[in-house]
């Protein structure tokens, strides 16, 4: 795993956006696996402005996001759906057919997840996938457990991350306990991988990454079995060793 630390937000944004942009003008037709929260926030209106100033295409990407809430419809501000139309979809020119997110409103979830790895498969597999780590060290939606998913899922959100989740809501009663998710394996197929850390508040799970052993407890510690993973992280969420 190879680290890049960053001195700020912007220029962990801007480091990410530029990763992005590279594969993309490097491989027009590029399969993207996209990350919400706070983290990527930066990196897609980095993007935005990059399309805005004709220096990178859309057109031709696909687009697979890692996880979404269940159940949740797409118009809900809350969901994913929502945020990757807010904070990059509807800014730049990407086909909406090519763009792919688990359906929170199915009604079978196995089938949903059953057809969004096929989906992945069928579209050559994912070239870079994007993530942001939890507090407790979870990627996508896997989160620290005795057993982990390999493949995409339904899943139950620990307290901690429905706490953690509970500030774009307006009480945390109202945050999902369920959520769709890619599964480790799924992720650990994408041919290449950058993780964003930023801020104080992921400067423990960051720590347990890049010095503790691999355990099922800390999900994004499988990562280090990946033989092309970049953590980006800026000072803050840097441990000082
Ligand atoms: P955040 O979430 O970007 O909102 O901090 C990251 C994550 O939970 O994976």
């Amino acid at each position: 795993m190879r680290l890049l630390i960053c001195k700020n937000y912007t220029e962990l944004s801007l480091k990410a956006a530029q990763i992005v942009a590279g594969q993309v003008t490097m491989n027009p037709q590029s399969v993207l696996g996209l990350a919400t929260g706070s983290t990527p926030v930066g990196m897609y209106s980095e993007l935005v402005k990059m399309y805005e100033q004709g220096r990178v295409d859309f057109s031709e990407i696909r687009t697979f996001n890692l996880d979404e809430y269940y159940p949740i419809s797409a118009d809900n501000p809350q969901s994913y759906h929502y945020f990757m139309e807010e904070n990059l979809f509807s800014k730049i020119n990407i086909k909406k057919e090519n763009t792919h997110i688990l359906d929170g409103k199915c009604t079978d979830t196995a089938k949903e997840c059953d057809k969004f790895e096929k989906l992945i498969a069928a579209n050559g597999g994912i070239d870079l996938q994007i993530l942001g780590i939890g507090q407790n060290g979870h990627i996508g939606f896997n989160e620290p457990a005795e057993n982990l998913n390999l493949l995409t899922h339904l899943t139950s959100l620990t307290q901690s991350t429905v706490k953690a989740n509970s500030r774009f809501f307006s009480d945390v009663s109202k945050v999902p306990t369920l959520a769709l998710t890619m599964g480790i394996g799924t992720i650990l197929k994408a041919r290449k991988i950058i993780i964003l850390a930023n801020g104080e508040s992921k400067k423990e799970a960051v720590k347990s990454l890049l010095t503790d052993s691999i355990s099922t407890g800390l999900p994004a510690s499988i990562l280090k079995v990946h033989s092309d993973v970049t953590l980006i992280c800026d000072n803050e969420a840097c441990p000082n060793f």
